[in-house]
């Protein structure tokens, strides 16, 4: 059986708790409780994306504003940075509607996920990265997400209104549920999960 590593572990389950909060949408917390419902079980082929990106340089200064404070926030900043290099890497290029430079201005971090510090193939946890003044382009995806907003910041679905769901709140995108966000003049952080294998 594969072994979690205690920085993984760590990781999971304080993200577990902010993904079950109030200020997200219920389906939200649905698809997150299905999601951590399969990260019981560890899982990692081993592979890693460990290329870094100019954003990566930004992970600090996204954190730091509640890397001390005594809440879920708190501890998530704390073991993202225990993370460290065991996170995967990776940035999106596709997609319509990015600003001007925006593939530089954006990573992904994986966390449980392909490439990530435990790599697998049913599901996503991880979490994007963005400098300030960056629109992340439209996306969508076949599998179901939720996200977890950690920094101010805005999200927009189906082309609809803008809107920040505060610090802690959240979205729900349902399969293939068009979607962006983006950051103001502070850096925008949002973990998410996805549910990758829909076999049940
Ligand atoms: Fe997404």
């Amino acid at each position: 059986m594969t072994c979690r590593a205690g920085n993984v572990a760590a990781f999971i389950a304080i993200a577990q708790k902010l993904f079950q909060s109030e200020k997200l949408p219920e389906a939200g917390r649905g698809v997150a409780a299905r999601v951590f419902e399969r990260l019981q079980t560890p899982s990692d082929d081993g592979t890693r994306y460990d290329t870094r990106y100019p954003a990566c340089d930004w992970l600090d200064a996204a954190l730091a504003p509640f890397i001390g404070d005594d809440s879920g926030f708190g501890a998530a900043a704390r073991a993202i940075k225990a993370l460290g290099p065991d996170i995967g890497w990776a940035r999106r290029s596709s997609g319509v509607n990015g600003s001007d430079g925006y593939i530089d201005a954006h990573v992904n971090g994986m966390i449980c996920g392909p490439g990530g510090a435990e790599s697998r193939y049913d599901v996503q946890l991880g979490f994007s990265l963005m400098v300030p003044h960056t629109r992340y382009p439209d996306h969508s995806h076949p599998p179901e997400e939720a996200y977890v907003l950690f920094t101010p910041g805005e999200f927009r679905q189906n082309g609809g209104e803008w809107f920040d769901p505060g610090i802690g709140g959240g979205i729900h995108n349902v399969r293939n549920n068009p979607h962006a966000m983006r950051s103001g003049d502070v850096p925008f952080l949002a973990i998410w999960c996805l549910l990758t294998r829909d076999d049940d």
